[in-house]
């Protein structure tokens, strides 16, 4: 396994993504910053910035450098030294300069698959992402039996637009492609392309849950995505096996939440993620495992990326922070953490954070599912719920970042690049959001300024969303993004939010394209 720690740059020997002040050394393949900064002084523009960055350590996925960010009309238009007057100068001495987290795997305002609607609007789940240092999310467009997906883009479009406070894009899941129905295939086929040239190009689908698809019509939507350039994300857990465990355990009387992850069992994550790739191989078309929470899992995604397959795979914050015993408090309190796949153990934790020290697992995303505590939400068939009535889900947004920052940076397990690459810019550039994850003349001016000194303990319900708790709640992290910008326009500071609903001013779209 390559250790991160161990690995050092050509020229100045430091641990790599490390800014040496004295050498000027900070890329990670040894080139010095000299040449670069001559190029960015350059860049200056006539004409008075709209807000300069200053004084901080500028942290880009492949690099870390000392410079001055400068931005207007909501785009990084200056990046080095002594960039000139601005309107608005932000003091980033001491701090890390990163580009807006960019989580491509959440469930906002949307009906979930066991029919529950999240509890979270794009108004709160926005605004608790960009407490949580994101710029961008991407959420999911969910199509129900009967719907044309033309029609639900369009309806999630106007929620967005409404209430979101950062840029947003869409998964398009596909729920009811009617397979045998040549006439409605061939109207899901219109509207996916459409919709693809608008670029809309993340198809979603599921494999367990009332809205799991058949083999074929699995096949026939790879087939559609194929057609169009797109990515499909997958959900992939054997619905049968997992039935069969629920059905044993409700017979025995087992019902506490801790039966939830036995019975999703870890055979039922190995045997769909298997399934899906030779599917993928099959039909030569791109796709992207989400949440993939075993060791079995990861071993799969190793060795079909070795075979040169087209997978891309991520896994969740609680996955690499969490185990099943969380499940097992008193009472019913587990029911907070329910969510599928189930948290495991702490071996399958070892083997994801080497997948990511790998590469197997390219990104790390909250899927925020967020339902509160109470009769709306994780206890809306009463209030000692089985395990199987209990809502999947978790709130995510907020957290991910800060206690990943912790896990990776703090703890020294990565450098601040790494962190920017798993969190801000391989989604990104997997998902063809071109203009985000990286700090670079040209791209959109979505910024967070962390403190990686700041500690902060997480409390039972200081959280953004509309959730009421916080699964993390009592934990202490290290790294804190202090101030948050979208766009150029600075919508958190220092604890309080400075933007409204709607406020979002461009479109994200995905572009996601085959062989990303
Ligand atoms: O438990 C979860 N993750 N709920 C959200 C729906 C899904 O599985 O993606
Ligand atoms: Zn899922
Ligand atoms: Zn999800």
């Amino acid at each position: 396994m390559p250790d991160q720690r161990a690995r050092t740059h050509r020229r100045c020997r430091l641990p790599c993504g490390e800014f040496d002040r004295a050498s000027g050394c900070g890329r990670r393949d040894g080139r010095t910053l000299a040449a670069r900064s001559a190029n960015e002084r350059s860049l200056k523009l006539s004409t008075k910035l709209d807000l300069v960055i200053q004084g901080g350590i500028v942290v880009n996925a492949d690099h870390m450098q000392r410079a001055d960010v400068g931005i207007s009309e909501g785009r990084v238009v200056a990046l080095g030294e002594a960039l000139g007057d601005a309107k608005q100068t932000i003091d980033a001495a001491g701090r890390l300069v990163m580009p807006g987290g960019v989580d491509t795997h959440c469930h906002i305002e949307q009906v979930s698959g066991n029919g529950l609607l999240n509890a979270d609007t794009f108004e709160t789940a926005t605004r608790s992402a960009a407490f949580g240092g994101n710029t961008t999310v991407v959420s999911h467009a969910a199509q129900h039996k009967g719907n044309r997906v033309a029609a639900v883009v369009k309806d999630y479009s106007a929620l967005a637009a409404r209430g979101a406070m950062v840029d947003y894009a869409f998964h398009i899941i596909v729920s009811d492609p009617e397979v045998e129905a040549l006439e409605a295939l061939e109207a899901l086929e219109a509207d996916i392309a459409a919709l693809a040239t608008d670029g809309h190009r993340s198809l979603k689908i599921f494999t367990t849950y009332a809205i799991r698809l058949s083999d074929a019509q699995i096949l026939a939507v790879f087939a559609l995505a194929r057609k169009v350039g797109g990515l499909v994300c997958i959900h992939a857990e054997n619905h049968d096996m997992i039935q069969h465990a629920v059905r044993r355990n409700l017979v025995a009387g087992n019902v506490a939440p801790k039966f939830h992850a036995q019975s999703h069992t870890r055979l039922a994550e190995a045997e769909a993620v298997c399934r899906m790739i030779r599917f993928s191989e099959f039909l030569d078309q791109p796709i992207m495992l989400f949440h993939i929470s075993t060791r079995e899992g990861v071993e799969a995604v190793r060795e079909a990326r070795a075979r040169g397959a087209k997978v891309f795979a991520e896994t969740c914050t609680h996955y690499l922070l969490m185990t099943a015993d969380v499940l097992d408090r008193p009472g019913i309190e587990g029911a907070k953490f329910v969510c599928s796949p189930p948290q495991r153990e702490v071996a399958d934790q070892d083997a994801l954070w080497e997948g990511l020290t790998r590469g197997d697992l390219q990104i790390v995303t909250s899927d925020h599912a967020p339902f509160r505590f109470d009769e709306t939400g994780k206890l809306n068939k009463g209030k000692a719920p089985a395990f199987n009535e209990i809502p999947n889900g978790m709130p995510g947004l907020e957290v991910r970042l800060p206690l990943l920052f912790d896990a990776m940076v703090s703890r020294g397990r990565f450098d601040a690049c790494r962190f920017v690459q798993m969190t801000s810019s391989r989604p990104a550039q997997i998902f063809g959001l071109r203009d985000k994850g990286r700090i670079a003349v040209g791209a959109d001016g979505d910024i967070a300024i962390w403190n990686p000194k700041r500690q902060v303990r997480y409390g039972d319900n200081d959280l953004h969303d509309n959730v009421g708790y916080n699964p993390y709640a009592g934990r202490t992290v290290t790294g804190w993004p202090e101030i948050v910008i979208s766009r150029g326009e600075t919508i958190v500071a220092d604890g309080q939010l400075l933007a409204g609903p709607g406020r979002r001013i461009g479109s994200s779209w995905n572009l996601a394209s085959k062989g990303v």
